[in-house]
């Protein structure tokens, strides 16, 4: 079938409308922007039209059918009743992103609500679709104009890539402003009941008709064979050809997962301004408040990601409020259901002998896992690690035991000679330790709600960005100096070269997110928690 290509961008198009209208009174399917999602219509009221759209679409057949007016008043034949509550929210919502359900009168083919006594109802607000129903004379019944199972299309030539050939005609009237698929409520229970979120949000609908119920499928998996109240919501749905996680938790604790399991065909979808922070190929779908801009963005996101070829797709967990229930409900099912929470994760860091490990050993009494870097860095080295065999080939044979383990004093005389060899040092150990680090953070993120990150060095490390919150820890100078040559049995000497090979004070402070004096007797943790 050669489909035909409209481009209808105002109401003016009469010949355009009306070659439109006429492909769907003589039982063709077209497919028409609205304010949502492109819609892919037929005539509502004839069952072979209907049939075909399931066909095209490759839909399962037991999945009802939005019917879609220009008039508020053309619901009356397609209905036994219209309630107070629905005429009350088809006043303050139509024309517009909301979908009212409904016992259904005969006229309406069982073929657009298979197995149901309902009828869902839509007046969309988009001007080329409501003139396309007006001059069609008929009511249109249009689900998402994508095959099955993919990201519903918000622009025509998302619905050229998967309808082309498929059906007689697709209208181009530029982007859906909303970018997910109306709120579906139902009015045919006795309390109201959300099946779907979408554009109008459960604070609206409750602001028009009191109280609403959400229906759980809206957050959560079906459980197997329970029977859905909408029955779109079982299938899955929106998902690009990629695997979509989302990741629950703050930027930095989001920036640590992407990084630490980086494969290729990786990309972040994240919030804007964060991109240029991540070394993950990213996309932003969105300031990070602005719910409505997620939801323009996101189906067309999906799509894009998959043209680019991305394999995995890790999703910023939007804040599900308002517009933003919408776009959490869309992402969880692109994602079947697959939700990574990961733990807060802090720094902690200061000074030789400033007391860090007396603060560690408090928070460590709070449930949280405090990961000690001077371990971890004495762990990359051991033998049979990789970093070992780097440090060899950089530093020379004479830096390991004869039995292959790391002679430290060799090590350091040789690192520690030169700036040189220090920065070499560094660029083998450092990404060794991040990666170790970030190895435990997410091996064991569900049994702590806090990791902290205890590094002297810690604001010269990438693990630096994946903290939320750096706590430093300050000591006078006499008290760190006792601290130190009584700890490591070193000379007075000794100990003040130790503290003037370490950023001063002042640079510590400039890190800090909080920070706690630790000069003996107690310790004030309150900004810490
Ligand atoms: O924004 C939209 O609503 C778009 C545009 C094109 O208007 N249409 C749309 O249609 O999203 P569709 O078919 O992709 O989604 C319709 C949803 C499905 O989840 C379906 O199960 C539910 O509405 N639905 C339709 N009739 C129903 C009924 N009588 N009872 C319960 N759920 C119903
Ligand atoms: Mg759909």
């Amino acid at each position: 079938m050669k489909t035909q290509i409209f481009k209808i961008n105002h109401i003016n198009q009469n010949e355009e409308i009306q070659a439109v209208a006429k492909i769907l009174r003589d039982g063709g399917l077209a497919a028409i922007p609205t304010e949502t999602v492109y819609g892919l219509a037929a005539n509502a009221l004839n069952p072979d039209a209907v049939n075909s759209i399931f066909k095209a679409k490759g839909r399962p057949n037991d999945n009802p059918l939005i019917v879609h007016i220009s008039e508020i008043d053309e619901i009356y034949p397609l209905v036994t009743s219209f309630p107070d509550k629905a005429k009350a929210l088809a006043d303050a919502f139509w024309p517009g992103p909301l979908t009212i359900i409904l016992p259904k009168s005969d006229i309406v083919p069982k073929e657009v609500c298979p197995r149901l006594e309902t009828v869902a109802v839509r007046m969309p607000s988009h001007p080329v679709a409501r003139a396309i129903i007006k001059a069609s004379g008929v009511p249109l019944a249009a689900p998402s104009a994508n095959s099955s199972g993919l990201p519903s299309p918000t622009k025509a030539q998302h619905v050229i890539d998967d309808m082309n050939g498929k059906i007689h005609a697709i209208v181009d009237g530029g982007e859906s402003s909303v970018g997910v698929e109306s709120t579906v409520i139902t009015l045919a229970t006795d309390v109201p009941r959300l099946l779907r979120p979408g554009g109008i949000t459960p604070e609206q609908l409750e602001s028009v008709i009191g109280e609403i119920e959400i229906d759980p499928a809206v957050l959560d998996e079906l459980p197997e064979g329970a029977v859905a109240a909408s029955p779109g919501m079982k299938y899955k749905h929106y998902s690009p050809k990629a695997q979509v996680y989302i990741i629950k938790g703050d930027f930095p604790s989001f920036k640590c997962y992407v990084e630490a399991s980086k494969q290729e065909g990786d990309y972040a979808l994240c919030f804007s301004g964060e991109e240029e922070k991540l070394t993950v190929s990213a996309i932003s779908y969105g300031k990070e408040n602005c719910p409505e801009e997620q939801a323009h963005n996101l189906f067309s996101l999906l799509r894009e990601l998959d043209s680019r070829g991305a394999k995995r797709i890790f999703v910023r967990r939007p804040d599900p409020h308002g517009v933003g229930l919408a776009v959490y409900n869309r992402l969880i099912r692109a994602a079947a259901f697959r939700v990574i929470e990961m733990p807060k994760i802090y720094g902690l860091t200061g000074q030789t002998g400033a007391g860090k490990t007396t603060v560690a050993n408090e928070l460590v009494k709070k449930g949280w896992q405090v990961i000690d870097c001077d371990l971890v860095a004495r762990k990359v080295v051991e033998k049979g690690s990789p970093a070992l065999p780097k440090l060899k080939e950089v530093f020379g044979e004479d830096i390991l035991f004869p039995d292959g383990s790391l002679n430290r004093k060799a090590l350091a005389k040789k690192a520690f000679s030169t700036e040189e060899g220090r920065q070499k040092l560094n660029s083998i150990t450092h990404p060794a330790i991040t990666k170790e680090v970030t190895r435990q953070i997410i091996g064991e993120k569900d049994k702590f709600p806090v990791f902290v990150i205890d590094a002297a060095l810690l604001s010269k490390s990438e693990m630096y960005h994946y903290c939320s919150k750096v706590i430093v820890v300050v000591a006078k100078e006499d008290v760190r100096l006792k601290r130190i040559i009584e700890r490591d049995s070193i000379t007075p000497e000794q100990a003040i070269t130790r503290i003037n090979a370490q950023p001063d004070e002042q640079y510590y402070r400039s890190i800090a997110d909080v920070v706690i004096e630790n000069n003996g007797g107690g310790i004030d943790l309150s900004d810490i928690f």
